[in-house]
């Protein structure tokens, strides 16, 4: 075997942390230094001035930086008092914490069903879904429209019926940071936007984080006390029940590093997508954006007939190409959510979906060698499977 020949087999990862920590050289390891010679582990500057930024890049007027996507979801759903006997409408085929953060209020989740073309909320099934919180005796409070893998929903339609029926609108933007709908960014649309810095995310930091984006100078002032157990004029002072979710200040100086690149590495990322997109089509289903919208592509997600994807993902592993599968089970088919109500006429897109998905190697610097590798591997492994 030639040295081309094996280079051309080496495994490659799903998300290069690596990579980007190459490309960013010693700017992070600086910037960890400085947290290091000032001490101010817990709200340093770093951490104001990260809110500062994340606020101007998406034009959002206040960021609340937290601890996790989790718990930004939590903070807002606490902030506005959301409880028992009240329902909040989440789509069914996501992560589990979208869901999660309503149960840990005591409020019940309901599901509603996606579209199969964005994976994302389908406005008709979110109309349905309050009206079958309604007969369960639930009092409909909020809807969480998540931006999946990248996408945002269809903010404009959610928004219309969030009005019509008095919702809050809490957008899970944990895996769209820095995405657009209709030339706004993700963070300046809802009432309230979470998002994650998980590791893997688009914008990752190099442990748990997240924030909340929000225009309303009221909720801001509220997360910011529940994020420190409650505060009130200082920290002895309890005013409500509060949680311990604030981001640390290390990774809060790693976080602006990484924003600084992050718009190049959106770019990157769709030229990548677009590359998969023209090698790619023709033998599977692939993801749609409209040109109203623009992803971040925190996966690129392929759909294949039903029974196909072992196969692939078996073909692709052979060749060193790692895929996951997002998600196999939709959240009402999870042990710890099967009991919570599913909107009236069932969710047979999400079923659909989670036999359906598979998502391939993304992340911002996979070299054009390595993207033409992955192109020729799944056409192989699916000629003729359309
Ligand atoms: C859709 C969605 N919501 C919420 C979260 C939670 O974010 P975190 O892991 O930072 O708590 C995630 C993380 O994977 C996610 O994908």
């Amino acid at each position: 075997m030639n040295q081309h020949a094996r280079l051309d087999e080496q495994p490659i990862p799903f998300i290069d942390v690596a990579a980007q920590r190459r490309r960013l050289g010693r700017a992070i390891d600086d910037a960890i230094a400085r947290v290091l010679a000032h001490c101010q582990f817990i709200h340093g500057p770093e951490v104001r001035a990260l809110e500062t930024e994340l606020a101007a890049f998406c034009g959002a007027r206040h960021a609340v930086a937290c601890s996790s996507g989790t718990d930004a979801l939590l903070l807002v759903l606490m902030a506005w008092e959301i409880g028992p006997g009240e329902a909040v409408i989440c789509p069914a085929f996501t992560f589990c914490a979208t869901a999660e953060v309503v149960a840990l209020c005591g409020a019940t989740p309901v599901m509603a069903d996606v579209e199969a073309e964005t994976f994302n909320l389908d406005p008709a099934s979110l109309e349905r879904a309050v009206a079958t919180a309604k007969k369960l005796g639930l009092k409909p409070r909020a809807v969480i429209p998540v931006d999946l893998f990248g996408l945002p929903a269809d903010h404009d339609a959610i928004a219309a019926i969030a009005a019509a029926h008095d919702l809050l609108v809490l957008d899970d933007a944990a895996q769209s940071f820095g995405a657009t709908y209709r030339g706004r960014k993700l963070g300046a649309l809802a009432p309230a936007t979470a998002t994650s810095f998980f590791p893997a995310k688009p914008l990752g930091c190099y442990g748990d984080g997240g924030a909340i984006l929000t225009d309303d100078d009221d909720l801001a002032a509220r997360l910011r006390s529940l994020r420190v157990h409650g505060e009130g004029t200082d920290k002895y002072d309890a005013a409500r029940i509060g949680m311990t979710a604030r981001l640390d200040t290390i990774q809060a100086a790693v976080l602006l590093e990484k924003l600084k690149i992050f718009s190049d590495e959106i770019v990157a990322r769709n030229a990548i997508a677009q590359r998969y997109a023209s090698g790619l089509a023709g033998v599977a289903i692939l993801p749609r954006v409209d040109n109203e919208s623009t992803s971040v592509w925190a996966q690129y997600t392929i759909r294949l007939v039903p029974g196909r994807r072992d196969t692939l993902a078996a073909a692709l592993k052979e060749k060193g190409i790692p895929t996951a599968i997002y998600y196999a089970k939709p959240l009402h088919r999870q042990a710890a959510y099967s009991s919570f109500p599913v909107v009236d006429g069932g969710l047979p897109v999400s079923e659909r979906l989670a036999e359906e998905v598979i998502s391939l190697p993304m992340h911002a610097y996979i070299e054009e060698p390595v993207q033409d590798r992955v192109v020729a591997a799944v056409r192989q492994a699916l000629a003729g499977s359309l």
